[in-house]
């Protein structure tokens, strides 16, 4: 990898009013910049659990706290550190490769995960020390 891909927060439209409730929709070409793999969703993980901490080498995902607060703090290969903040159900979050996250929920948040993978274990990198000598590769060859 030669060069940083950083997440961003990506609007997801909405539909409707407080009156009748609303409708939010993610669709691949427009909002998912990817073809869709796989979706899962993640729930009841209390408040003081710190989940994630690892990396993917090829998948790319856009997460969505469709109730509750999510905080996600993103590494990427060059050191630095990002953190964002999902409030609410039309504000997702693109996360691409090689980034190594920290996600905290609140209580009774959900967190939808939209994936351009099928499941591999063999795409995580969870040994932290692994994605530090990737960091050095990079920072070798990027200077
Ligand atoms: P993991 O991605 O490690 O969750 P988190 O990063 O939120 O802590 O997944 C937790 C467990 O669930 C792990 O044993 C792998 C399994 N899992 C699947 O089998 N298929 C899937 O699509 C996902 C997302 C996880």
């Amino acid at each position: 990898m030669e060069e940083i891909v950083r997440c961003k927060i990506v609007k997801i439209p909405l539909f409707g009013e407080d009156r009748i409730g609303y409708v939010s929709v993610a669709e691949f070409g427009s909002i998912v910049p990817f073809p869709i793999e796989r979706v899962y969703w993640i729930y009841q993980t209390p408040a003081d659990i710190v989940r994630g901490q690892h990396a993917h080498i090829e998948l790319r995902q856009i997460l969505v706290a469709i109730s509750g607060t999510i905080n996600i703090k993103c590494e990427y290969l060059d050191g630095s550190i990002e953190e964002f903040l999902l409030d609410h159900p039309s504000k997702g979050l693109y996360v691409p490769q090689m980034v190594w996250r920290f996600i905290n929920f609140s209580y009774q948040a959900v967190m939808i995960c939209i994936a351009s993978e099928k499941y591999s274990e063999m795409d995580y990198i969870r040994d932290y020390s692994k994605f530090e000598k990737l960091r050095a590769t990079f920072m070798m060859t990027a200077h």
